[in-house]
């Protein structure tokens, strides 16, 4: 490599973290063109704790439909939306590196399970500015839950990959619940 592009790379990893992936359509085209033949598909792990809180004031998801007034088990017909904190760990200050962007829905009318459909939107690090694409079934009161990653942009374009899901903690009465997620992913 030349000095200046050596020069250029340190210069962007000093500025702070992430270059932004150039979102034209030109450049969407070259990089698939040019940098995505040449590219090995990358395995890449992301371990986070999805924070929903749907009552009082520090409210990240909003109910905007349910199919009457009275819900009972499973709870079938509830819409929510939300823009939830996703966190290094369960508890409520710890540091947020993304949130998750989305709709979850109560969709069976055997057990309480949500369809999801979220864009997990990262804000830290080298994944600032990148996306994943979450959609999937979570039957909630099971341990372990697993959703598809269907795809991406920025460093995760092309990505495809599982997230497993299991509750950590939740309080009934502010509907503060906590999900501890493990992701793995497909992407170049
Ligand atoms: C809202 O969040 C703040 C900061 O984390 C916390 O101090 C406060 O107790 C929370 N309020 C409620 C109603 O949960
Ligand atoms: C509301 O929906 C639930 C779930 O389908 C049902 O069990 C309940 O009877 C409904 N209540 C009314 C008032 O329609
Ligand atoms: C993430 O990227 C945005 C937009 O480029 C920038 O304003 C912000 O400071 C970055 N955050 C971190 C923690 O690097
Ligand atoms: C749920 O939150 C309320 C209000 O902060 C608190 O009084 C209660 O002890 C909590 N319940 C549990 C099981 O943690």
């Amino acid at each position: 490599m030349e000095k200046l592009t050596i020069f250029f790379m340190l210069y962007l990893i000093a500025i702070g973290g992430a270059m932004d992936t150039p979102k034209d359509p030109q450049s969407v085209q070259n990089w698939f063109a040019t940098i995505l033949p040449n590219s090995v598909e990358k395995v890449t792990k992301l371990h986070f704790f999805f924070h929903d809180i749907a009552t009082g004031k520090n409210a990240t998801a909003f109910n905007v439909a349910q199919i009457n007034s009275s819900l009972q088990p499973p709870y079938f017909g509830l819409v929510r939306v939300a823009d939830d904190a996703l966190r290094v760990a369960s508890t409520p200050e710890s540091k947020i590196i993304g949130r998750a962007q989305g709709i979850y829905a109560t969709a069976s009318l055997e057990e309480t399970a949500f369809l999801m459909t979220f864009n997990l939107v990262f804000t830290d690090g080298e994944y600032n500015g990148s996306t994943l694409s979450l959609h999937g079934y979570n039957p909630s009161a099971h341990k372990f839950r697993e959703m598809a990653i269907v795809g991406g942009s920025g460093v995760f374009r092309l990505a495809r990959g599982i997230a497993t899901a299991r509750t950590v903690w939740f309080n009934l009465t502010t509907l503060y619940f906590v999900m501890e997620y493990h992701v793995v992913v497909l992407h170049y």
